[in-house]
């Protein structure tokens, strides 16, 4: 691994194979490997355990049910290997305790949550839909606050909301996502995005990274150029 680098790559691939076999030949230059519910839910969660033998394991459940469901499956994902587990905040403070105190017992190793803000692929208009009409960075605030009520590890969000994380719960490890690296580079179904050195210059601790390094022509390549760019 690279060790101590912020970036952590969404394997979002089809089969368990494909994602050991990206990950081993990613290893040498990101932090971390995050798996979401794709793989999670096809799979299933041995991979986690498969992928927690090459490097850390962000296990993007992004878990969200009544405090007792919630803790089960935070409890399973420890036993896995998982070094973070995500939970959306909205789930509310005492459902991220009880993720927490689960995934603790669960784990052997070192485990913590990470509390989903606000989707990236959500703009103003589609937040307002769903009644959610204030700024992005006003909400993710908002529930960073109970993300640090509850003692969790850190929170998720767009790069363009982490100055508002920074002012109101500035403990938080912060992670990034809907990361573009400079360029012509699609945003697919990302709406808030930045390149990676300006999430790193508005205080994000982690970078995830998933099809700018998976969807390019040669994803090693992909990857060790985005390590250069923020070593
Ligand atoms: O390919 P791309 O870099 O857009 O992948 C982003 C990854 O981050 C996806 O795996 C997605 O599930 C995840 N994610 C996100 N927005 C969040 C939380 C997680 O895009 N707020």
């Amino acid at each position: 691994m690279n060790e101590g680098s912020p970036i952590i790559v969404a394997l979002d691939v089809g089969t368990a194979a494909e994602a050991v076999a990206l990950a081993t030949t990613l290893a040498p230059h990101v932090g971390g490997f995050k798996v979401g519910i794709g793989l999670l839910s096809g799979p299933g969660p041995g991979i986690v355990g498969a992928l927690a033998r090459i490097g850390p394991v962000l296990a993007d459940a992004k878990i969200h049910d009544i405090p007792s469901q919630a803790a089960a499956a935070a409890f399973r994902l420890g036993e896995y290997g998982a070094r973070w587990v995500t939970a959306h905040a909205t789930g509310g403070r005492e459902m991220l305790e009880a993720v927490a105190e689960a995934l603790e017992k669960g784990s052997s190793g070192t485990a913590g949550v990470l509390g989903e803000t606000v989707l990236t692929s959500l703009d103003g208009a589609a937040l307002a839909s769903i009644g959610l009409g204030d700024r992005p960075g006003k909400l993710v605030a908002r529930l960073a606050r109970v993300c640090a009520a509850a003692g969790i590890e850190g929170v998720v969000c767009a790069a363009k909301e982490l100055g508002d994380v920074v002012q109101v719960a500035g403990g938080l490890t912060r992670v990034a996502t809907g990361i573009r690296p400079d360029g012509p580079l699609e945003s697919d179904d990302q709406r808030r995005i930045a390149s990676p050195v300006e999430a790193l210059a508005r205080g994000a601790d982690l970078l995830v990274v998933g099809r700018p390094i998976t969807g390019a022509a040669d994803p090693v390549a992909a990857a060790a150029a985005l390590a250069a760019l923020v070593a």
